[in-house]
């Protein structure tokens, strides 16, 4: 292990500056966030953990552009987002960031395909085109065979890979995942994260929170949070 007192590389993905998440409760002020500074570059692999209420999940939903800090500057591909138009930012966010949830998050009444299918849809992509990238997808993610059922008809780790595929169809830079193996028994775990590490030597910027002690390890660069804030940011020796 080595502590990193500076990114080792020049950043070129992500750059948070000095970015609280303040949720104000009468008069209590829950600071999720406290001026986190984080810089990621492209190809990195990267682990989230620390204590429950730490402000993971909140770190993710911010670099997922899915949630906006109280302060601070986060700059995502070179372009600041805090100032960006709810439009810009849900368009910014569909072609830039895959999202993974613990509980899959998709829609029960849409098959599998039609989970897949649907940001191809938002993103205005023709049939033919939308057909011919989700063949070979599902057949990498080894679901070709369920394309037609229903979420519930689906086993935990078939579901995330369902949810996985729809996240990568656009092709994002930046892979988030939100204790994707929460709900998975061990063997299905093990598969949804070998799945996201391999698509990570493919290239995607993977951040991957969670409680497992085991799969936060195998991460090249471990941050753990205490109290919204970034206590520990390793590398981990080869
Ligand atoms: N919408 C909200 N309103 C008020 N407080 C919130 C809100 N969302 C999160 N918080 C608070 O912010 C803090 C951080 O929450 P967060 O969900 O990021 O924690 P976490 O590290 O993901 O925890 P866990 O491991 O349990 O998932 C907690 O104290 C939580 O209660
Ligand atoms: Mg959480």
């Amino acid at each position: 292990m080595t502590f990193m007192s500076s990114p080792v590389e020049a950043a070129d993905l992500v750059e948070l500056k000095s970015v609280d998440r303040h949720f104000q409760l009468g008069d209590q002020t829950v600071k999720a966030l406290d001026a986190v500074d984080l810089s990621i570059s492209c190809g990195e692999y990267i682990s989230v953990m620390g204590p429950s209420g730490s402000g993971k999940s909140t770190l993710l939903n911010i670099l997922g552009l899915l949630d906006q800090p109280s302060r601070g500057e986060y700059i995502l591909d070179g372009i600041s987002t805090t100032t960006l138009k709810d439009k810009a930012r849900a368009a910014y966010r569909q072609s830039e960031i895959g999202f993974v949830f613990q509980s899959y998050h998709l829609i029960p009444r849409m098959t599998a395909r039609a989970n897949m299918e649907l940001p191809l849809m938002l993103a205005g992509i023709s049939p033919k085109e939308r057909a011919a990238r989700i063949k070979p997808l599902m057949e990498r993610l080894g679901i070709a065979d369920r394309a037609e059922h229903l979420p519930k008809q689906l086993s935990g780790g078939q579901r995330q890979r369902v949810a996985i595929g729809r996240a990568i169809m656009m092709k994002p830079k930046l892979l988030l995942a939100d204790e994707p193996t929460g709900n998975l028994d061990t063997a299905s775990g093990t598969e949804v994260v070998k799945l996201l590490e391999e698509l990570n030597r493919e290239g995607i910027t993977l951040i991957v929170v969670t409680h497992d002690l085991e799969l936060g390890k195998r991460a090249r660069r471990q941050i753990r949070m205490v109290d919204g804030r970034i206590a520990q940011d390793v590398l981990a020796g080869n």
